[in-house]
């Protein structure tokens, strides 16, 4: 399905200081100038290429064809929902305002572990007589732990894979494990896995179907995804047996909740990383859940909808130990 509007995204900012147009932050010439405020009136309720050139008849159409294209490329100018970090990058400016110690804290490693410990130790409550509550043992889940390093030598066996999946599968009476917003399960599972780490299963990036437990090929990339990922989360996907990809299908969720089902299927995620991390830890598979990457660098291989949305990635394979 295409969308043939163009929408001038939530998160993008435009304003005219000192006589001159900004466009999250980037100056603009003065014929580009002249173009607002009637282009971000437009995109802002949404119009089509047609509709945009139209209004701008006195003007050189390839010069407002190319500035539609620089900002659709930027993703200011919007045909699909919008990422989800650019979604939330709104909330920057807002929070900075508050509280400007984000800078100091990205810098400095020393900075960025004090930071950790105020927020393991933040004040919650002010309460002067909390109650106590029984001490209860945390088992053998005390061991679970993000793994870092995998052994690039070890396979996993076909039924550990399918253990790990079966977390998120669906069983008879259209049960899942575990629970979803509104019981609508809009989370797509995307497999990626790497060649000779995974019993019975070439390389390849596998959709996984949980009503009929089956992994379906989408595609088969070249080589692993590890420049997509950032700097220190290069290695940990280089050494995974195989990583999982979680997209949110907004088709499946926003004819029913709207806007908020975009956070509801963020929601699913994280309950969707539990079941599996949790799963793997006891079928002795190391994971480690990825918050970010450039995922526009390997977008290509998911063959997604506009509805569909990369949410974030979890990679898994045994642990190398004695590090
Ligand atoms: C949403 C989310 C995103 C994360 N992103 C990363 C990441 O990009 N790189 C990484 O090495 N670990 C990542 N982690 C793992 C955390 O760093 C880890 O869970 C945390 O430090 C606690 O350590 P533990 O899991 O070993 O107990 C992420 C975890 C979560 C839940």
């Amino acid at each position: 399905m295409k969308i043939k509007k163009l929408y001038w995204s939530a998160s993008a900012i435009w304003y005219i200081e000192d006589d001159s147009l900004f466009i999250n932050g980037v100056k603009y010439p003065d014929d580009i100038k002249e173009l607002f405020p009637k282009f971000y009136f437009m995109t802002a309720k949404g119009s089509c290429i047609t509709e945009i050139l139209e209004n701008y008849r006195d003007r050189d159409t390839n010069a407002v064809i190319m500035f539609i294209e620089k900002l659709k490329g930027e993703k200011i100018l919007v045909n699909s929902l919008d990422d989800v970090n650019i979604l939330f990058s709104s909330q920057n400016r807002i929070y900075k305002d508050m509280d400007n110690s984000g800078d100091a804290v990205k810098a400095s490693p020393k900075e960025r572990e004090k930071f950790t410990q105020s927020a393991l130790r933040r004040k919650v409550a002010d309460s002067l007589f909390p109650v106590e509550l029984e001490d209860i043992p945390a088992g053998d889940l005390i061991n679970r732990k993000s793994v870092r390093n995998f052994d690039s030598e070890k396979k996993i066996s076909f039924h550990q894979i399918s253990s790990v999946l079966s977390a998120v599968r669906e069983y008879e009476n259209k049960k899942y494990l575990y629970p979803s917003g509104g019981g609508l399960y809009p989370v797509d599972i995307y497999v990626f896995i790497k060649e000779n780490r995974v019993e019975n299963l070439p390389q390849g990036l596998y959709l996984f179907i949980p009503y009929e437990n089956k992994l379906a090929v989408v595609d088969i990339p070249e080589g692993d995804f590890r420049e997509a990922h950032y700097f220190s989360n290069r290695d940990i996907h280089e050494g995974s047996a195989f990583s999982v990809y979680l997209v949110y299908n907004a088709q499946y969720s926003m004819p029913k909740y709207d806007g908020l089902g975009y956070y509801l299927g963020i929601a699913d995620g994280g309950i969707i990383s539990q079941a599996l991390t949790v799963k793997a830890f006891s079928e002795e598979i190391g994971s480690c859940i990825i918050g970010e990457m450039n995922f526009d660098a390997v977008a290509g291989y998911f063959h997604l909808s506009p509805m569909q949305k990369y949410l974030h990635c979890i990679e898994f394979g045994i642990e190398k130990k004695g590090l």
